[in-house]
């Protein structure tokens, strides 16, 4: 028999409650039922373990047709700036049978244990050096000396786009997180939309810039498989994975290694922990995705009607799954509040989805973020964060982490 849905008529995950701390919310959410309609966004929220990854690994039921299309409505003006000059094809996470698994399975060809292992040289280089300056420094903020340089060159370098270019790429890729995942009033989405263009025809002219002249570099490794196999990819493909991997191969990790200090250095047995026994990092990292998930929620729609445990979601519904929420669900994860570096399960997180989906720079970032706490630990042992600093966290609903992370490298 079925049951009524229930109705969580507060639920706003752009409200600024919300935004500063979401975690009691998600304890309700979780305490409520399997599934629960929030009319405020029209979207069923799913908040525990099982049933978001029963969600995510039923695509026939539940389409990644709507993973990145805005969160909030936008504003006729930027839509019409983004139809005109936006030719975007969906390639991975908005993307469904039968071109997904075509566009990953040639993705999964170009980014393998090689590419990474070229990759990472120049990023144990570039950890060393930031944490060498900032460990040099009576202040810093971990964003700017730390999270944002280091996985802008991991990711922007596997694709094979100039150093050079960072602050722009940065700039357009927050702003396209704005856009489809916040909430900008009108003037900000026709700014943002106007990036989102540019930002799409810098991608095009680096693609064909490669074709002219390969490089060793994920792109052009992906060009070499067109050329070899055009009936797995066009160039126009590549240009959207190009378009899709900028994106995905540096913000979520430039969260992560904010909201895994975040979670860390507070926990002082732990911390010294890690500096004492840097073999517990890998562990540590696993245990920083769980308990402060950089990727908050992700989305799907119902391609049919169906039920949850027992209540009725229609045809065409739009679900909202919560990662973070699932990684603290304690029938999956024992005192899920509990930062346990040796949880025997922790690899289990949710923070790089599950399935068909699963993040496919999920190495990189393990490889960015253990170099990353390897050097903090062995470097900066004493370093605290700066005491009564508030955090603010951008408005949107995919990547959570403070904007800054103050901290004092060799102690108050
Ligand atoms: C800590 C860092 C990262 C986190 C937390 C993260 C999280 C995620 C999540 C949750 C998904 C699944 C989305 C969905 O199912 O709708 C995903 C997919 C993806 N990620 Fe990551 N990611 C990270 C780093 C990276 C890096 C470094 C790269 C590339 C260099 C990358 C590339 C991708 C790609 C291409 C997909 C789409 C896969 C598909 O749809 O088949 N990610 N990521």
């Amino acid at each position: 028999m079925l049951a009524q849905c229930p109705v969580h008529k507060d639920f706003h995950p752009l409200s600024a409650d919300f935004l500063a701390d979401p975690y009691p919310v998600f304890a309700s959410l979780r305490e409520e039922g399997p599934v629960v309609y929030a009319p405020k966004i029209g979207m069923y929220v799913v908040s525990r373990y099982a049933d978001v990854v029963r969600v995510i690994e039923d695509r026939d039921t539940y389409s990644s047709a709507n993973a990145t299309s805005p969160f909030m409505p936008v504003c006729a003006e930027a839509q019409a700036i983004l139809t005109s000059g936006f030719p975007r094809k969906p390639t991975f996470t908005n993307c469904d049978p039968p071109r997904h698994p075509r566009m990953r399975n040639a993705a999964s060809r170009c980014l393998t244990p090689k590419r990474w292992a070229k990759t990472q040289p120049a990023i144990e280089a570039c950890a060393e050096a930031l944490v060498d300056a900032l460990a040099a420094k009576p202040f810093s903020d971990i964003m700017a000396d730390l999270a944002f340089p280091l996985p802008a060159l991991a990711g922007f370098s596997v694709i094979g786009f100039p150093q050079g270019d960072t602050e722009l790429l940065k700039g357009w890729c927050g702003r396209r997180v704005a856009l489809t995942y916040g909430d900008l009033d009108p003037a900000g989405q026709v700014q943002a939309a106007h990036d989102l263009v540019a930002f799409f025809d810098y991608c095009r002219d680096f693609v064909e810039r490669r074709r002219r002249e390969p490089a060793d570099d994920l792109t052009s490794d992906l060009l070499q498989l067109a050329a070899e196999k055009p009936d797995l990819l066009e160039v126009d493909d590549i240009v959207s994975m190009v378009y899709s991997i900028s994106l995905a191969g540096h913000e979520t990790t430039t969260a992560a290694i904010l909201d895994g200090l975040q979670a860390l250095l507070p926990n002082r047995p732990h911390w010294n922990a890690l500096c004492a026994d840097p073999s517990l990092i890998p562990g540590a990292v696993e245990e920083m995705l769980r308990i402060n998930c950089p990727t908050q929620g992700i989305r799907r729609i119902t391609t049919c009607d169906t039920e949850i445990d027992g209540v009725p979601i229609p045809k065409g519904s739009t679900m909202f799954l919560l990662l973070a929420s699932a990684n603290k669900d304690a029938e999956t994860f024992a005192d899920p509040d509990v930062f346990d570096p040796k949880r025997p399960n922790a690899r289990e997180h949710l923070a790089f989805g599950r399935a068909w989906h699963l993040c496919l720079g999920a190495p990189l970032a393990r490889i960015e973020l253990q170099l990353v706490f390897e050097h903090l630990t062995r470097k900066t042992p004493r370093m605290s964060l700066v005491e009564d600093q508030q955090f603010h966290f951008p408005g949107n609903v995919l990547i959570r982490a403070p904007e800054r992370l103050l901290v004092h490298p060799n102690g108050a």
